[in-house]
This record gives C-alpha cells, structure tokens and sequence, in this order.
C-alpha cells in the first residue's frame, strides 16, 4: 500500500499508462534484423519488459533519415527502409506487448551532427547546423540546407505513420537533448545560421516545431509525440563538461533559457517531456556512473514540471522506490525512467 501512488494511472494526451514506471530508451543495437525491423530477440526483449509490468516501453532510438545522415539500416531499426517489413515486425511486437497491458512508444532520432560516432561517418563530412567543429574529429562539420531540413521532417512524418501502423502507441523524439542534431540548432553555441532556423529561441527550436508538426499531421492530433529534453547542457567550453557541484558559466543552454524552450516545445504539441540535463561535451550527466548521486534529474524535473502542463519524465538512477515515491508525491515528475 505504501507505494500505491506509483501504480496509479498516468495520461499522456489522451493515451493511459498503467503505472508510473517507464523503461528508458537504450540503444537497440543487435535487437534489428538486415532489413531495418526488429529480430525476434528485439520483440523477445521488450515483450519481457512489458511481462515486468512496465507501464511504458521506450524503445532505444531507431532512424528514419536516409538521405542526409545515412545510416546503415541493419544497424538500428529504420522505420522508412521497408516499411513494410517495418511495420510486420513492429505488430509483431507491439501486440505482444499490448497483451501485457504495456504501451509502447518508438524512439526517432533526428540525427547525430556534429557528434556522429566516428566510426560511422567515413571520409563524408558531418553535418550540423553550421560549419562548427566535430566533437570528436579534427573535423569541421557541413551546414546542413534547409532543403535536407525538409526531408528530415518528412522523413519523421513517414516514419512515425509507419510505427502507428505497427501498433506504437506513440513517438518519443530524439532529441533536444544531449547535444543532438536537433539540440545543435536549439543552443546558441553550436547554431550561428543567419536564416529562419537561427538566432531567435524560436528560430532555434523550429526544427524541433517542424517535426512535432509533421508527424501531428500524418498520424492525428491524438497520436503522442514527447521528447527527450536536456533542461541545462553543462557545457563550460568546446569538448569540456562541468562537473558535479562546479560553478561555471553555461556556455549551452542554461536553465532559464531551459525552461523557456520547455514552454514553447509544449505550445507545439509536444505531449510529454522527458527531462535530464547535459550534452555529448558533458556525458557523465545524460549517461551517469555510479559517482553522480541517485536521482540526479529530480531537481531539474521538478523545475519544468512547473513550467509546463505536460506530464514530465525523470530518468537518472531512480533507482529507489522510496525515493521514486517521493518524487511523484512531490509533484517533481509524473512518471519514472528506469534502465531495466
Ligand atoms: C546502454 C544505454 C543506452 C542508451 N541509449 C539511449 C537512447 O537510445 N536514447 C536515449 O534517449 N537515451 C539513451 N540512454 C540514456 C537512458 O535513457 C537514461 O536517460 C540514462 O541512462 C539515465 O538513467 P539511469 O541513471 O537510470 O541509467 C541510454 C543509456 C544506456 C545505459
């Protein structure tokens, strides 16, 4: 009875989650078969979650980009390489999964920019929003054009019909977080473009807008779309984090630009927001070891749960129910991330 509150019901737009606990996306990789959908070990693993009780299932990010970041299709799932494939595999999973009681939601990545894994971009240069550099590679990046902007739009569109016909319940975009290519035009720092996409907050997060947009349109108003959020990016300088407890000045985006981007994602029709903080210059606060404290999000969450009237998710080793507790009770968050 104690943690009954955990197990109360949570609304996302108009979708019902059982409980409070929502399996963090991990990257799938050896969960995709050669032709871009789920093998059976991918379906077998999340119908085990959802055999758990999880209330809700986020995959690990999956591509629907072929043109501008081409990524090779039998290495993470890709909703737009066979669609068909695509969606037999998916209903393969998503019925299993449903029979449980569990939702299920598909992670859609909108790129990797400037912080490409180096062993996949080749000889090709990175793309970002402007000519910046990789954050690994003595590289610097290509301005992406607003045409390739476009087609990752529509490619998102396409994608996430594909996983409504495959029995998702809904889409979580990756990513104004973590210093991804959607996060990239959202900081000032990474985004210098003179035209609509740059300058203003507003400008920054059209991007972010256009795919929320796009997907509306293709899959219903009531069709879920949420997002992984970074509130702070704890950047200090090109390739240099701040560490835990350090005073610095953000050089990404700080909580009050944090939160006014919290507002304005909500007013595009985001449905959810699933908060942390960092970014690939300061990785050990989206991925945290053992050193960062338990529940490292919670005071972060806390501060968009205030801001916004969508339900907020907290990742972050959450790992304690008692502590879990508490953090719903105290209106900090509406629903638990856990890597299970
Ligand atoms: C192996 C692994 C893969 C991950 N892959 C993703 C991913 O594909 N998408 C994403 O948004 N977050 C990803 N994350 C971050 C987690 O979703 C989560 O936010 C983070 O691990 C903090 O929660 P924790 O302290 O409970 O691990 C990954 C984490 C791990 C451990």
């Amino acid at each position: 009875m104690k943690y009954k509150e955990l197990f109360t019901p949570v609304q996302i737009g108009t979708l019902t989650i059982k409980n409070r606990f929502a399996m963090a996306p991990m990257g799938p990789l050896g969960l995709e078969d050669s032709e871009g959908g789920w093998n059976q070990r991918g379906i077998d693993y999340y119908t085990e979650r959802a055999k758990g009780g999880t209330g809700l299932i986020i995959t690990g990010v999956t591509f629907s980009d072929q043109k501008v970041e081409k990524q090779d299709a039998y290495v993470i799932p890709n909703s737009t390489y066979r669609p068909v494939h695509f969606v037999r595999t998916s209903k393969e999973m998503t019925e299993r999964v449903h029979a449980y009681g569990s939702k299920i939601f598909l992670q859609m990545s909108g790129g990797f920019g400037r912080v490409t894994i180096p062993t996949n971009v080749g000889e090709i240069p990175p793309v970002a929003p402007s000519a910046i550099p990789h954050r690994w590679l003595d590289k610097i990046c290509r301005a992406i054009t607003k045409e390739e902007i476009r087609s990752i739009v529509k490619s998102f569109g396409d994608g996430a019909y594909n996983a409504m016909r495959g029995g998702f319940d809904g889409v979580q975009i990756h990513a104004v977080h973590e210093g991804y290519l959607l996060d990239q035009f959202a900081i000032s720092m990474f985004n210098h473009r003179k035209d609509e996409y740059g300058g203003s907050l507003e400008n920054r997060l059209r991007f972010a807008r256009e795919v929320v947009e796009e997907i509306k349109g293709r899959c219903g108003r009531d069709f879920p779309v949420t997002l992984r959020f970074s509130l702070k990016s704890m950047i200090k300088d090109w390739r240099v984090g701040a560490l835990p407890g350090e005073e610095f000045e953000e050089m990404g985006r700080d909580v009050e630009e944090g939160l006014e981007a919290a507002r304005l994602l909500e007013s595009y029709g985001y449905d959810a927001l699933d908060t942390d903080v960092g970014t690939y210059d300061a990785w050990w606060w989206n991925h945290p070891p053992m050193y960062q404290e338990k529940g490292l999000y919670r005071s972060y969450c806390a501060k968009v749960k205030k801001a916004v009237k969508i339900p907020v998710f907290c990742a972050g080793r959450m790992d304690d129910p008692d502590m879990a507790l508490e953090a719903i009770q105290n209106q900090e968050c509406d629903v638990i991330v856990r890597c299970v």
